[in-house]
């Protein structure tokens, strides 16, 4: 029902917009709540992450909040919660912030659908509102371009992941990847989750890349692990007893390549010598596997620049300065030549 009210008014200003020839207005008529602040102690933030167990949103949703309380909001203000990989647990939680007062909103959507009731959402309440790392759909990013929404979306581009981590394989050359000299690089794919784009992506650019190279590819095995080490781990060990043997595994994130070289090691062969595996993310533990030699690469998320630019959106909007709808950063390829260098310069943003 309330979802309903929400839809009616939104259309209800769309409508007006339309009838006055000025869709370039914003979506409300009434006076946007956006008004410059010489002091954020008072001011309420919200933040929803699909998933707080996720790893890597984890380290993510840390820094957000610690770069906001090194920009002045009070702690207590902060308003972080885990949105249980549910979209109605999130639109609720939105509402409920909505009304708890939250002046700005930070939203790691589920998917890329219920991103379009977020907006509508935020935007009757005339509240900004900063989209993080789970891209909503274009259809969705145009909307907020034709009304002039309060609405970005910050990112890096899953694409640029997918190829670095060809790139990575393509260092060691096809004659060191291809161990049983079958002419063939016979691999895993461990995916993160379906209909989620930067997997899709990721997936999609990492195989098209050794393609390019020529390389032929067997692909022995692609299964979807939800960005999660246990899973993953299950998966590649359920492989291996099966009598598959990889000589390379590509995994959409760290978390699923830990698991990955877990199980490897499990059936008694050496990750970063009988099988090569690559991941995304740079998790702490997964660097240290990268100087290790068991990781042959990752890809650096830059989780540090993203939410400082998350949080940074937020604040222009707050003080009613606008953002461009998509704010972009780079991916960096890690491998054991530069991991310290990667170490040393995610500490010194911080
Ligand atoms: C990706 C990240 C994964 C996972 C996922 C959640 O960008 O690499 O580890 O956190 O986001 O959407």
């Amino acid at each position: 029902m309330k979802k309903k009210m929400v839809c009616y008014i939104v259309m209800a200003a769309l409508m007006l917009s339309l009838l006055v020839g000025c869709s370039s207005e914003k979506i409300s008529d009434s006076t946007p709540e956006s008004v410059a602040y010489s002091s954020y102690s008072d001011v309420k933030i919200g933040i929803c992450i699909y998933q707080l167990a996720d790893n890597f949103m984890s380290l993510f949703s840390n820094e957000l909040v610690s770069y906001l309380v090194s920009k002045g909001f009070s702690r207590d203000n902060i308003i972080l919660l885990g949105s249980a990989n549910n979209d109605s647990v999130q639109l609720s939680q939105v509402e409920e912030l909505i009304a708890g007062g939250a002046k700005a909103l930070i939203i790691n959507p589920v998917n890329s659908s219920v991103a379009h009731s977020i907006t509508d959402l935020a935007a009757s309440h005339n509240i900004p509102l900063v989209y993080i790392n789970r891209e909503p759909s274009g259809d969705e990013e145009n909307r907020w371009e034709s009304y002039q929404l309060d609405v970005c979306y910050v990112v890096c581009d899953a694409r640029q992941s997918g190829i670095y981590q060809g790139e990575l394989l393509l260092t060691l050359g096809n004659k060191a990847l291809d161990r049983n000299g079958d002419g063939k690089i016979q691999y895993f794919m461990i995916e993160g989750a379906p209909e989620n784009i930067d997997a899709g992506y990721r997936t999609l650019y990492s195989v098209s890349t050794l393609k390019n190279a020529d390389l032929q590819l067997d692909c022995l095995l692609d299964e979807v692990g939800n960005w999660d080490c246990a899973t993953a781990q299950l998966i590649v060990r359920k492989g291996i007893k099966e009598g598959l043997i990889p000589e390379v595994i590509i995994c959409n994130n760290d978390a699923m390549a830990l698991g990955a070289i877990e199980a490897v090691e499990q059936a008694g062969l050496k990750p970063g010598e009988d099988v090569y595996v690559v991941g995304v993310d740079a998790l702490p533990e997964a660097i240290e596997m990268v100087q290790e030699g068991k990781l042959l690469g990752t890809v650096y998320n830059d989780y540090v620049l993203q939410s400082h630019l998350a949080a940074d959106a937020a604040i222009n909007y707050l003080q009613g300065n606008g953002n461009e709808h998509y704010i972009g950063c780079d991916y960096v390829k890690v491998n054991r030549d530069n991991a310290q260098d990667i170490i040393d310069a995610i500490n010194n943003k911080k």
